[in-house]
This record gives structure tokens, C-alpha cells and sequence, in this order.
């Protein structure tokens, strides 16, 4: 098969995106396709690359023209399927699916919408709700809203005395702040420097005892979606929270303990929930679901629908803990966006 590899991107996860990609570049040329990396710079330009390097050296431009596919100075390239690993803003929030659905790229993994959904945390949890997966307690703060004395004190009245304020959507720990007893000012340099990533930035509870629990997703062409034992996550260097640094750069960062060592009864609850949470947000392919236990209680935190794929990420070593050849799952991850592809392409839209 010819395979575009997209990565790199705007967003803050740029240096991961390269490193996700570098992975799934192995797995491609182990199992024969021909490979076509895309790069995208931190501008947002296309460029063409003969192997996945974390410098942009070839800047050889790309067009996608809607209704054809990809083109180069030469012509179209012959690309049948995408395989992005761009993590965040543009590449995880459903933009880059939407403009290579309609430039006729299948792309592995989830579509437009449930990327869109699974990116803007406020949404997806609105989702979740209804679906009665339990999620953390969360307030939606706007731009237009002024951070007050006020504002604060009904904040910690609804939710607690200390807050954990985040952007709805960002990644990998970016514009976090954790606000043990905050005053005015903690609390409005929070909320700025969260809506400085998103548009919408979200208050909760602060939990600083959480066990963070992870579990993979994907789809299995025999057995429908799949979701491995969960991991725990261990963080011996943990202040506040899990930081981008404690989970890329650190040694003797953050890591994943597999088997989770939690109760058989607690596992199945977590996988059980995490393929509802998939399938809540009409998820394809494959994704990350990660809870929080408090009180022993598996709580959703956040669904990914395009998690880190280095070779230290969790979603790898969560298929590799299970048995599960991640040669397989990407190679039907590509067909499968070729035949999602082909149905929705095909879906009728004309009124006869
Ligand atoms: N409400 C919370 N209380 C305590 N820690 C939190 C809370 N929400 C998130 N965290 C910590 O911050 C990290 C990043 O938050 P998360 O919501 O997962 O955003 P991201 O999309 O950046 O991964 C989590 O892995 C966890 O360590
Ligand atoms: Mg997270």
C-alpha cells in the first residue's frame, strides 16, 4: 500500500508528533508499504520528505485539492491511505481529517467528528455524561468571564478548596495549573495562561492523591473494539501533576506499570468503560482512554484519540502487554480507513 505519514503540526506536541512518527515509520517499512512522509511545519506548510527526521530538510510543497489528493511539483502522489501522528491542535481535533476527507485521503483512525469531540474535553465529557460514564466535575470558564474573588469562592464552593484549572483543548500536560488553597491572583494567572491554549478553559477538583489508570483501544477485524488490561501510572518525580516533562523528557520520569496490579473486578470496569467512552464519541480505529480511581472509583479523564506513539507511549506498550502485534493492528487500522472511507464517500447525497 502507499501510506502518507503525516506529522509535526502547530500544536505544543510537535517535537512528540516526529518521534510518533519515527515509530509508525518502522512498523510501515516492516510490513512493505511504500512510504511518503509528510511533514508539516510549525507554520502549518505540507512538505515532502524522503524519511521521518526531526528537521524539515526537503521543502518540497504540497497542495491537497479537494476532490483528488495530494499533489507534488511532479504530479499526484499515488497515496491510498494516511496514517497521521500529529498529536493536538490541527492534527488530533478533527481540522486535518476533515481537510483529508475532502481531498479523497482515508485516514487511520478517528474520523472528523469523534476527533473533534475527543479533543474539546467539555464536549466529550457532555457526551460521557449521557452516556453514564462517571467523569470528573467540571465548569466550562470563557474568555468573557473576569477572574474575580468571587468567581473563585463559588468555584471551591461547587468544587472543592483546591482547583486543577486546564485548557478544554490542548495536550501533554500544556497550560496546566494545579491551585492547592489559591488566592485572586493564583487563580486568574491559572485561567490566563489556560485560555492562552484554548479558547475554553475547564475548573475541576483537585485531586492530589489520583491513580492514574490508562487503557488501549482499537479496532480488531475479528473481534470488534478491543480494550487491553489497563496500566498504571507511576510518577516518582510527581509534584502536583503529571507535566510534559515528566512524561517526555525526564529520567526517571513517569512510567507505566503493567500488569496495573488493580483487582480483576476493577480492570473489567475500566475496559468496560473505555469501549463505551469509544464508542460514546463514535470513535474509529483506535484510541487512549484514561480514568483517574478516587475512592477506588474509576473516573473518565479524558479520551485521546490520537495518543503519543514513541517508543516509550502508553498505547503501544499497552497492545505489546496484551499480545497484540502492533504490525497487525496498524496494518488493519489502514484498511479499515480505506473501507470507512469508501462507505461514507458512497453514502447517498442526493435528494431523487
Ligand atoms: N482534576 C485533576 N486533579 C488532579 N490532577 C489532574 C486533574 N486533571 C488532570 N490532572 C493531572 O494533569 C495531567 C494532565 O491533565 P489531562 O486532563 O490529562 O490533560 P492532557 O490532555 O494535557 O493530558 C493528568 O495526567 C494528571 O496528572
Ligand atoms: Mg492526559
Amino acid at each position: 500500500m502507499n501510506v502518507a505519514l503525516i506529522y509535526g503540526g502547530r500544536s505544543a506536541e510537535h517535537e512528540v508528533s516526529i518521534n510518533s512518527a519515527k515509530t509508525i515509520e518502522k512498523i510501515l517499512k516492516r510490513n512493505h508499504h511504500t512510504l511518503y512522509p509528510i511533514a508539516i511545519d510549525r507554520n502549518g506548510c505540507w512538505f515532502l520528505q524522503k524519511q521521518v527526521q526531526s528537521t524539515i530538510d526537503e521543502r518540497i510543497p504540497l497542495w491537497l485539492v479537494p476532490g483528488s489528493g495530494i499533489y507534488a511539483q511532479s504530479g499526484m502522489l499515488p497515496i491510498d491511505a494516511g496514517f497521521p501522528t500529529t498529536h493536538g491542535w490541527g492534527g488530533e481535533d478533527g481540522n486535518l481529517q476533515g481537510l483529508c476527507t475532502l481531498a479523497k485521503i482515508p485516514l487511520a483512525g478517528c474520523d472528523t467528528v469523534s476527533s473533534a469531540i475527543g479533543m474539546h474535553k467539555a464536549l466529550a465529557q457532555s457526551i460521557f455524561d449521557r452516556s453514564g460514564i462517571p467523569t470528573i466535575p467540571t465548569i466550562t470558564v470563557t474568555t468573557a468571564m473576569t477572574a474575580t474573588d468571587s468567581l473563585m469562592e463559588e468555584f471551591r464552593r461547587r468544587l472543592g478548596p483546591s482547583l486543577f484549572i486546564k485548557p478544554e483543548n490542548a495536550g501533554s500536560s500544556v497550560g496546566i495549573t494545579a491551585l492547592i488553597d489559591p488566592d485572586r491572583t493564583r487563580f486568574a494567572r491559572a485561567l490566563q495562561l489556560a485560555l492562552a491554549y484554548s479558547e475554553r478553559a475547564l475548573v475541576q477538583p483537585y485531586y492530589p492523591e489520583v491513580i492514574e489508570v490508562e487503557c488501549a483501544v482499537f479496532e480488531d477485524s475479528q473481534e470488534g473494539i478491543i480494550a487491553t488490561r489497563p496500566g498504571i501510572i507511576k510518577n516518582p518525580r510527581k509534584e502536583t501533576f503529571l507535566s510534559y516533562n515528566q512524561k517526555y523528557t525526564l529520567q526517571g520520569g513517569a512510567y507505566l506499570q503493567l500488569p496495573s496490579g488493580l483487582s480483576d473486578e476493577i480492570e473489567t470496569e475500566i475496559r468496560s468503560l473505555a469501549v463505551r467512552a469509544f464508542e460514546a464519541i463514535k470513535g474509529s480505529g483506535y484510541a487512549r482512554v484514561d480514568f483517574f480511581l478516587v475512592d477506588e472509583k474509576p473516573i473518565l479523564n479524558e479520551i485521546n484519540t490520537l495518543p503519543g506513539l514513541t517508543t516509550t507511549s502508553h498505547w503501544p506498550k499497552l497492545l505489546q502487554h496484551g499480545g497484540y502485534s502492533i504490525e497487525n493492528v496498524v496494518d488493519h487500522l489502514l484498511e479499515q480507513a480505506i473501507s470507512d472511507f469508501d462507505r461514507r464517500w458512497n453514502l447517498r447525497t442526493r435528494y431523487d
